[in-house]
C-alpha cells in the first residue's frame, strides 16, 4: 500500500509482530515527514501567540504561521500577568512539592486554587489531577461500582472510554446516546435495568471538541434527573469560554446547581496542564482516598498551580478576553460562509468539513506551506474528515482574513468549491 493511502488505524489493526510493525510504522512516519504530508510534531520555536515560528518538519527552517491549531483560545500561554505571577510564586514557594497530596504533596496554594476551583463551579470542594485525562479515568474508576450503569454521549473523550474499558465485563454497563440528542437519552434510559443499592450515571460534554458544538445541557439534566441519575459533566473546552463569568457550560444554562460532578482541564483556555473535579464535599474527600490516579500521583508542581490560579481571576475580572474571542468567532464564521464553505459554531472550535474524496493531508500541507497552522482531523478520531480551527483571542482582523483567502484558494483548486456548496455538502452528508 502506498504510505499516502495508509492511516494511523492500520497500524493499530496490523497483526504483525511487534518488531514488524513498529519498523513498519517509523518508515511510514519517515517518509510523511520529508514529503511534509505529516502534520504531527510540528515544533513551534518562537514564544506562543497566534502568529508563531514553526519548524514543520525535523529538518526545514522555521517558518511564520498563523497559529489556528492551538486551545490556548485566551492567550494565557503568554499572558504578562500570568507569567510574573508564576515568578513570583516560584521564587516565594519553589517548584515542585515531591510527592502525592496525600502524603507531602498538598501546600496551601495547591488549596487556594481546589477553593477557587470549586467556587468557579459553584460547588463545594475540587481536587486537583495531573490532567483531565486523569480526573476522567480518576472518577470512573472511583465512583462507578459493580451493577452501575454509565449512560454517556457516544462523543465524550477517549479518556472517559478509556475509564470505562478498565472495568471487567458484565461489571457495571455502559451505555451510549446518539450525539447530543435528549431523545436517544430518553430512549436508552428507559431500557435501562437499575438494580438495588446501584447509581445511574449521565455522562455529557459542555462543548464538544471535535466539532464545538455545545451540548443541550438544560433538557439533558432534566431528563437524567427525571431516572433519578447522577450526572456528570466534562467541561473542557466550556471553561473560560462560555457563561457570563466564563465559568463555563452550566453557567451558560444557569444550571450550576444541577451538576453532581464537574469535571474540567487546565489545558485549554488555562493553557496550562492539569485537570480537576468539583462537587460535593464528601464525594471530593471519597475521591481523594479511593481514586487511584489522584492518590498514586505528584500533585502538580508550583508553577503550574500559580499560573491556573491567575488564570482563573482572569477570567472573572477581564470579560473582554471572552468577547473579543466570541467576536473572531462570529467574524470568521461570516466570512468562512461568504467565501463559500458551510461551517457554524458558537464556540472557538469551527470544524471546517472537507468530502472525503479529497485528500485532507494535502489540503493541510497546502495551507501550512502557505503559513496556515491548522489541524486535519482524519478517520478514525472521527467518521468525517476535517480540517479543525482554533480561534484565539489574539487574532487580529488580518489573521482572520488571511485565513479565510487560504481556505478559499485551496478550497478551489482542489474541487472543495468549484461546485455549488450544496453539492459539496451532499457528499458529505452522505458519508
Ligand atoms: C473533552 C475533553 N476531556 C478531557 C480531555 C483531557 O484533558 P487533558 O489534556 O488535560 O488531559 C480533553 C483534552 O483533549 C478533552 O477535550
Amino acid at each position: 500500500m502506498k504510505n499516502s493511502e495508509l492511516d494511523l488505524a492500520h497500524f493499530l489493526r496490523s497483526r504483525e509482530k511487534l518488531a514488524t510493525v513498529v519498523d513498519h510504522f517509523s518508515d511510514y512516519l519517515n517518509r510523511s515527514q520529508e514529503s511534509e504530508m505529516s502534520p504531527y510534531l510540528r515544533e513551534v520555536v518562537s514564544e506562543p501567540g497566534p502568529r508563531v515560528l514553526v519548524k514543520r518538519t525535523p529538518n526545514s527552517e522555521p517558518q511564520e504561521m498563523i497559529m489556528m491549531g492551538s486551545n490556548d483560545y485566551l492567550g494565557f500561554s503568554n499572558n504578562e500577568e500570568i507569567k510574573k505571577f508564576i515568578c513570583q510564586m516560584v521564587m516565594e514557594k519553589g517548584v515542585g512539592v515531591g510527592g502525592p497530596p496525600l502524603l507531602n504533596g498538598m501546600t496551601s496554594l495547591h488549596r487556594e486554587l481546589e477553593r477557587a476551583l470549586a467556587d468557579n463551579k459553584s460547588q463545594e470542594d475540587a481536587l486537583l489531577y495531573s490532567s483531565g485525562y486523569q480526573a476522567n479515568m480518576g472518577w470512573v474508576t472511583c465512583l462507578v461500582r459493580s451493577g452501575d450503569v454509565v449512560v454517556y454521549d457516544e462523543l465524550n473523550h477517549a479518556s472517559l472510554f478509556d475509564g470505562m474499558k478498565s472495568f471487567k465485563k458484565g461489571t457495571a454497563t455502559f451505555r451510549s446516546f446518539k450525539h447530543n440528542s435528549v431523545e436517544s437519552l430518553e430512549e436508552v434510559l428507559q431500557k435501562v435495568e437499575m438494580k438495588d443499592r446501584s447509581t445511574l450515571f449521565v455522562v455529557v460534554e459542555g462543548v464538544y471538541s471535535m466539532d464545538g458544538d455545545i451540548c443541550p445541557l438544560d433538557r439533558i439534566i432534566d431528563v437524567a434527573k427525571q431516572h433519578g441519575a447522577f450526572v456528570v459533566l466534562d467541561d473542557a473546552h466550556g471553561t473560560g469560554v462560555l457563561g457570563t463569568t466564563g465559568a463555563g457550560t452550566a453557567e451558560f444554562f444557569s444550571r450550576e446547581s444541577d451538576i453532581d460532578l464537574y469535571m474540567g482541564t487546565f489545558s485549554k483556555a488555562l493553557s496550562m496542564t492539569g485537570g480537576f473535579l468539583a462537587g460535593p464535599r464528601k464525594i471530593i474527600d471519597y475521591l481523594r482516598f479511593f481514586s487511584r490516579s489522584y492518590m498514586f500521583s505528584a500533585h502538580l508542581p508550583i508553577p503550574t498551580v500559580a499560573g491556573v490560579l491567575k488564570g482563573l481571576e482572569i477570567i472573572k475580572n477581564q470579560p473582554s478576553l471572552r468577547e473579543r474571542l466570541h467576536e473572531n468567532v462570529r467574524y470568521f464564521v461570516a466570512k468562512m460562509n461568504e467565501a463559500g464553505y458551510r461551517v457554524s459554531s458558537l464556540t472557538p472550535i469551527v470544524p471546517v468539513l472537507i468530502p472525503n474524496h479529497i485528500s485532507i493531508r494535502e489540503f493541510n500541507r497546502r495551507l501550512a506551506s502557505r503559513g496556515l497552522f491548522v489541524n486535519g482531523i482524519e478517520y478514525p478520531a472521527v467518521k468525517q474528515q476535517r480540517i479543525r480551527v482554533s480561534l484565539m483571542a489574539k487574532h487580529s482582523r488580518a489573521d482572520l482574513d488571511h485565513a479565510v483567502l487560504l481556505f478559499k484558494q485551496i478550497g478551489e483548486e482542489m474541487g472543495v468549491l468549484s461546485q455549488p456548496v450544496s453539492k459539496v455538502y451532499e457528499t458529505v452528508a452522505e458519508v
